[in-house]
C-alpha cells in the first residue's frame, strides 16, 4: 500500500478521473469515503482530497478527521478538497468570486508542484467558494485574476492545495502537476502505462458471465459496439445477441451504419433490429423537462428489451443484459455512492436499470472507462476508424437536442449586464427565455441562455470566449452563451420563445440540420478536428420559425470541454445551408466551455 495513493471522494464529478490519471502514470490508487479511518489512509504514500459540490460551511458537507493531518503523509487537496484542507489547517474560506471553465494561472513559486513548469498556464476551474487567507506555514503558490490563492503549499509537512482541477485534460499542465505530487512529494516511481487492456477485460467478462449468455442493447455508437465486440471476443457467438432499437430519435443513416459495422466484425447475424419510433414519440409527446425525457427514454429501453426477451424466448435466469455504459454516464447520473450531484440521468442509469444492476442482471464491461480509452480499445479490436473516431451520440438521441416549451415569453435586453462585462459597444445581448443544463461547482444548474450579436459580423473567438467565461462567472442567471451566425435578424430583442413539443416534424428538422453539419464537416476534412458537434433545435422564434444552435466542442473524455473554433468560412457556409431549411429563422453558435455549460443542452 505504501506504493499507492488514497483518493478521498468528497462528491466531485472528477474524483474517479483522478484515479484514471494516476493509473496512466502507472500509480495504483484507491478511492475511499470521507469517514475512512486515518489509520487506513496512513498506509498509503499520499492522499488526494477530491472536489465536491458543497461549501465547507454547509450542514452535512463531507469532512475528514483531523487525525489524517497527524499521519505524516503528503496531502493534495483539489477544489473542495483544497478548501477543506486549508480550513483544517486554519485558513479562511469565503464565498468568493466564482470561476467556471478556463482561467489564466500565474505561478508565484515554482517549488514542488510547479517545478520547471511555465509561469503562466491555463487551468480549468469550477468553484464558488475560495480560500482567502492562509495561516503561517502555508504559502501561496499560484493565483488567477479571480482567485488570489489558487494553489498553496506547506512544503515542510507536504500539504498542498489547488483550487483548479489538475485531473481534467483541459488543465494545460494538469498531468505534470499530479506527476510532481506523486513522484517528487510522495516519492513514488512514475512509469508510462501502456498495458493492453483487452486481455483483462475478456477475462473479467468470462468470469462475470460464467455459463450465462448476454443480451445486448446496441445503439450503434462506439461504446455499445466496443462492449458488444468485447463480449463477442470473450464468449462463443451463439451466447451473445444484440438488439438495436430504432427509437425514431436517431440521426440520418444510423441504423444502416450499425449494420455495416457489425457485418465487418462478422456479427451481423447476431443483431436484431426493431422499430419502436411510434412508441417513443407517443410517450414523449408534451414532455418539456429534460430529466423527465431522459427517464422516460431509459424506462422505454428496458420495457422494449424485456418484451424482446419474451419474444425471442430468452430466459432471464440464463441471460444477462449487456450495456455499453462508460464511467461519465455513471458519475453525471449521480455517481455510484450518493455523494456526487446528478447532472443528467443518462439513459442507461434510469431507475429500472439501477434495479436490474442491484439484482446482478447487468454486465457493463466498460463502466470504469472513459471515451478516449474506449476509442483506443475499439482500435485494438479492429473496428473501423470511422466508428472509433466518430462523434459521440447520446442514448436519448435527438430527443435531448430538440428543446420543448409551453411558454411564450419574450427575450430580455441584457445591455446593462453586458456593459459590465465588456466595454465594446458592438455587441448586442439578450437573455433568452429558455434554459439549458450546466455543471457549475460540481453541481447541476438549469439556467438561461445569453445570446450575443456582434453587429460587425465578426467572429472574434478570443473576445467571445472572454465574454462567455465572464458572463457565466458573474451573472447568476446564466450558464451558457451563444452568438448569432446567420438569419434574417435585425435585433435580438425580437426573439421570443414559442410553444413547441417533440413531434416528427421537429425531429426531422433537427435531423436534416445535423446531416448538413456532418456532410459539410466531412467535405472540408474537419470531422476529426472536433470531438463532437451536437446540433440543437430551440423554439426561439424571430419570424414564426425556430432557431438552430451549433455546438462544436473539443474534449478528450467528455468530462470537460471547450467550444471548437471552426474556420469562419466553413461555419458561415454551414449556417447558410441550414437557414434554407423551412422553419429555421436563425442559426447561432454556442461559445461556452464545460463547465459552466454541459456539452448537450439537456
Ligand atoms: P454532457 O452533455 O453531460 O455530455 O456534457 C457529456 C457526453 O456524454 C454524452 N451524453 C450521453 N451519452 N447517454 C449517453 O450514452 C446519455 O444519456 C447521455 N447524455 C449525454 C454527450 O453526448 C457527451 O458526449
Amino acid at each position: 500500500m505504501k506504493n499507492s495513493i488514497a483518493i478521498i471522494d468528497l462528491g466531485g464529478q472528477y474524483c474517479h478521473l483522478i484515479g484514471r490519471r494516476l493509473h496512466r502514470l502507472g500509480i495504483h490508487s484507491r478511492i475511499y469515503r470521507p469517514e475512512t479511518r486515518a489509520q487506513t489512509l496512513g498506509g498509503h504514500a499520499g492522499i488526494i482530497l477530491s472536489g465536491g459540490p458543497q461549501s465547507v460551511y454547509e450542514e452535512g458537507a463531507p469532512k475528514i478527521s483531523q487525525e489524517v493531518l497527524q499521519l505524516k503523509v503528503p496531502i493534495l487537496g483539489i477544489c473542495y478538497g483544497h478548501q477543506l484542507l486549508a480550513q483544517m489547517l486554519g485558513a479562511k474560506v469565503e464565498k468568493g468570486r466564482s470561476e467556471y471553465g478556463p482561467a489564466k494561472l500565474s505561478v508565484a513559486s515554482k517549488n514542488s508542484l510547479f517545478t520547471r513548469l511555465p509561469q503562466e498556464q491555463t487551468v480549468w476551474m469550477s468553484h464558488t467558494d475560495t480560500v482567502t487567507e492562509l495561516p503561517r506555514g502555508l504559502l501561496t503558490l499560484a493565483s488567477t485574476e479571480q482567485c488570489r490563492i489558487a494553489a498553496f503549499g506547506g512544503t515542510a509537512k507536504g500539504y498542498y492545495g489547488v483550487q483548479f482541477h489538475p485531473e481534467v485534460v483541459h488543465t494545460q499542465y494538469g498531468e505534470q502537476i499530479l506527476r510532481r505530487f506523486v513522484s517528487s512529494i510522495c516519492g513514488l516511481k512514475v512509469r508510462e502505462d501502456a498495458t493492453d487492456q483487452i486481455k483483462p477485460l475478456v477475462r473479467n467478462i468470462r468470469a462475470r458471465v460464467g455459463k450465462k449468455s448476454v443480451f445486448f442493447l446496441v445503439s450503434g455508437g462506439v461504446d455499445s459496439t466496443v462492449a458488444f465486440a468485447l463480449c463477442a471476443k470473450a464468449l462463443p457467438k451463439k451466447r451473445i445477441l444484440g438488439l438495436h432499437v430504432d427509437t425514431g430519435l436517431m440521426r440520418k443513416g444510423e441504423t444502416e451504419d450499425l449494420r455495416a459495422n457489425l457485418s465487418a466484425l462478422g456479427l451481423a447475424d447476431r443483431l436484431q433490429i426493431i422499430d419502436k419510433s411510434r412508441l417513443f414519440l407517443a410517450e414523449l409527446r408534451g414532455v418539456i423537462d429534460p430529466e423527465e425525457k431522459r427517464k422516460i427514454i431509459g424506462r422505454l429501453f428496458v420495457e422494449v428489451q424485456s418484451d424482446a426477451m419474451r419474444k425471442f424466448q430468452i430466459d432471464e435466469k440464463h441471460w444477462l443484459l449487456g450495456q455499453g455504459t462508460i464511467y461519465p454516464d455513471t458519475i453525471e447520473s449521480g455517481g455510484t455512492r450518493g455523494l456526487a450531484a446528478v447532472i443528467k440521468t443518462h439513459h442507461n442509469r434510469c431507475p429500472e436499470i439501477i434495479d436490474l444492476i442491484r439484482k446482478g442482471r447487468v454486465i457493463e464491461p466498460l463502466v470504469e472507462f472513459y471515451k478516449d480509452e474506449v476509442r483506443e480499445l475499439g482500435k485494438r479490436l479492429g473496428l473501423s476508424s470511422k466508428l472509433t473516431n466518430g462523434w459521440p451520440f447520446p442514448g436519448p438521441g435527438l430527443a435531448i437536442r430538440c428543446l420543448c416549451s409551453r411558454s411564450r415569453a419574450k427575450a430580455q435586453p441584457a445591455g446593462k449586464a453586458l456593459a459590465t462585462l465588456i466595454a465594446d459597444r458592438n455587441y448586442e445581448g439578450v437573455l433568452l427565455p429558455i434554459k439549458s443544463v450546466g455543471v457549475q461547482g460540481d453541481a447541476r444548474t438549469y439556467r438561461r441562455v445569453l445570446a450575443l450579436h456582434d453587429r460587425r459580423g465578426l467572429f472574434d473567438y478570443g473576445t467571445l470566449q472572454f465574454i462567455s467565461t465572464k458572463a457565466c462567472n458573474v451573472l447568476a442567471k446564466t450558464n451558457r452563451v451563444i452568438t448569432f451566425v446567420a438569419g434574417n435578424v435585425t435585433s435580438l430583442a425580437a426573439a421570443s420563445v414559442k410553444r413547441a413539443e417533440l413531434n416528427s416534424e421537429r425531429l426531422q428538422l433537427v435531423r436534416e440540420a445535423d446531416f448538413i453539419v456532418r456532410s459539410r464537416m466531412e467535405e472540408n476534412n474537419l470531422t476529426e478536428n472536433v470531438w463532437q458537434f451536437p446540433v440543437v433545435l430551440v423554439p426561439i422564434s424571430f419570424a414564426g420559425g425556430e432557431t438552430i444552435i451549433l455546438r462544436p466542442v473539443n474534449s478528450e473524455d467528455g468530462m470537460t470541454a471547450d467550444f471548437a473554433r471552426l474556420p469562419k468560412g466553413v461555419l458561415r457556409r454551414i449556417a447558410e445551408d441550414i437557414i434554407k431549411l423551412p422553419g429555421v429563422d436563425a442559426v447561432f453558435l454556442d461559445v461556452t466551455s464545460k463547465p459552466p455549460a454541459t456539452i448537450e443542452w439537456e
